[in-house]
């Protein structure tokens, strides 16, 4: 038989994954489709609705030629030939595993969607991180729906692109993982889509796994991930104590070239959509399989970053001679990184909330997220009243304007403008003593100590 050649595609979720992922792809015809009109309007605009550096040139160049956006699911559907489900899969907040296991809702809709609509063959391929034998399932939702002479091939292609370096991720990525069924139809099938990534990813980058160990594998690799950082968190409690410094011990530890120097940089804690999610999946993915001391295990990843956030609030609060009622905390970063304006799950959240609790006043700086997001995440999407909160909360469009008159300046989030601040000047505006907060190790604390700030930086201890 000949191999299948994708000649459309069609992706359900213009998302932080699917939005990137598709408008890398060269030559072939892809339609992002999403139900949110106004998501797609935003990717049909100037002012797309993700923010990632380089993003904006890549849609620019593709759009319109070999790249559309629409909100007509059923017609991307029905024309192409492959499609990507790429749409959320949050963990689940009501029901049986609340709080753990993924929310299926969304991806199992859009399969159906499929199921029903689709009038030819087509390659489903999973793309949403989604707990082991998601694939399995939607396969049976298919299968069941189908129309005579449909037949549905799903593959999983799970995504490793990190936000803030997506566009770089996607153009030269470590690699490509597509899991099949080992059927000859199910690796007809694998050899469509690695061809697609043929168009511009080596062939050697390109991993074909069983369906099963390709779902396990995005599970695996966030989980690791963040038990590096878990790791280096917990090191830097004890480098605090003692008076060590965290970015002298991760360089010596990353020297080891076993162990490489990446993701080492302690920090006010991780945040972003996948890490937390992936692992509370797999600690549900092991209470169910009966296997406690493995869900123990990664459970404890999460607890010490939990543990984390709160030990540098605490901080804040301690330093603060053990209270912060009525003073005012500018709160430098919203994002969960930089280079994103994405915000779910940032410890600035947790840390606002913190300092809300202890009834401070905070004045939030973030570069790119918007005063209705930061709101988003201040009330939980509305489960928390904003009024209360209205009179504590100010948020800022300059830095010096959320640092005016603070009594302590916490840096959440590692944007690189934070480094190049006149801080001298920050300084005179502040009243005394002036303490910075560096949760994430990105200041000069020699340079502002000179200036008579009070620094308090993660994994660095005074002792010795
Ligand atoms: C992650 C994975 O890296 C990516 O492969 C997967 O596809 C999705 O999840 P992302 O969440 O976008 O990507 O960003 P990442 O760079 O991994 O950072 C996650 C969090 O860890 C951030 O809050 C970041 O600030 C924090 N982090 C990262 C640290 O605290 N220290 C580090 O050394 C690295
Ligand atoms: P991710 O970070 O995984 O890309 P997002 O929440 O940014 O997740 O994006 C998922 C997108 O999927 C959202 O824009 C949402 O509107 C879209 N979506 C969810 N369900 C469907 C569906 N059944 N059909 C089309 N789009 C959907």
């Amino acid at each position: 038989m000949a191999p299948i050649q994708v000649k459309k595609i069609c992706c359900i979720g213009a998302g932080y994954v699917g939005g990137p992922t598709c408008a890398v792809i060269p030559h072939i015809q892809v339609t992002i489709v999403d139900l949110n009109q106004q998501r797609i309007d935003a990717w049909n605009s100037d002012e797309l609705p993700i923010y990632e550096p380089g993003l904006d040139e890549v849609v620019k160049a593709a759009r319109g030629k070999n790249l559309f956006f629409s909100t007509d699911v059923d017609k991307g559907i029905e024309e192409a030939d492959l499609i990507f489900v790429s749409v959320n899969t949050p963990t689940k907040k009501s029901g049986i595993g609340a709080g753990f296991a993924a929310d299926l809702k969304f991806l199992q809709l859009a399969t159906r969607r499929i199921a029903e609509v689709a009038k030819s063959s087509k390659i489903v391929v999973e793309k949403s991180t989604v707990p082991c034998r998601t694939a399995d399932a939607m396969r049976t939702i298919l299968e069941a729906n189908s129309k005579p002479g449909c037949h549905f091939d799903i593959l999983s292609n799970p995504e490793f692109l990190a936000e803030g370096t997506a566009i770089e991720d996607l153009f030269a990525p470590d690699r490509v993982l597509i899991g099949s069924l080992q059927t000859q139809q199910g690796k007809d099938a694998c050899e469509a889509l690695t061809q697609v990534y043929a168009n511009w990813v080596p062939r050697d980058r390109i991993l074909t796994v069983g369906l099963w160990s390709s779902e396990l594998s995005k599970l695996a690799a966030n989980a690791m991930l963040a038990q590096r950082i878990s790791s280096v968190n917990a090191l830097s409690a004890i480098c605090e104590a003692t008076g060590a410094n965290i970015d002298e011990v991760a360089y010596a530890v990353g020297k080891d070239t076993r162990m490489g120097s990446k993701f080492l940089k302690a920090s006010v804690g991780f945040g972003g959509s996948c890490f937390q999610k992936d692992i509370l999946n797999l600690v549900y993915l092991s209470e169910s399989l009966h296997l406690p001391e493995v869900a123990k295990y990664w459970r404890a990843v999460v607890e010490m970053n939990e543990y984390q956030k709160s030990r540098f609030a605490n901080k804040v609060v301690d330093t603060l001679f053990n209270t912060i009622t009525g003073k005012k905390i500018a709160i430098l970063g919203w994002a969960f990184k930089k280079d994103t304006g994405d915000t779910r799950e940032s410890p600035a959240i947790t840390l606002a909330n913190h300092f809300l609790t202890e009834k401070a006043r905070i004045n939030i700086y973030d570069p790119q997220v918007s005063k209705d997001q930061i709101w988003l995440d201040l009330t939980d999407y509305g489960d928390i009243p904003a009024e209360p909160i209205k009179p504590h909360v100010t948020i800022s469009q300059t830095v010096e304007e959320a640092c005016h008159n603070a009594e302590a300046i916490v840096v959440c989030t590692e944007w690189d403008e934070f480094k190049t601040l006149d801080w001298q000047k920050i300084y005179d505006d502040c009243p005394r003593p002036a303490f910075v907060f560096d949760g994430r190790l990105i200041l000069d604390r020699k340079a502002l100590t000179e200036i008579g700030f009070k620094v308090t930086s993660i994994g660095t201890g005074d002792r010795l």
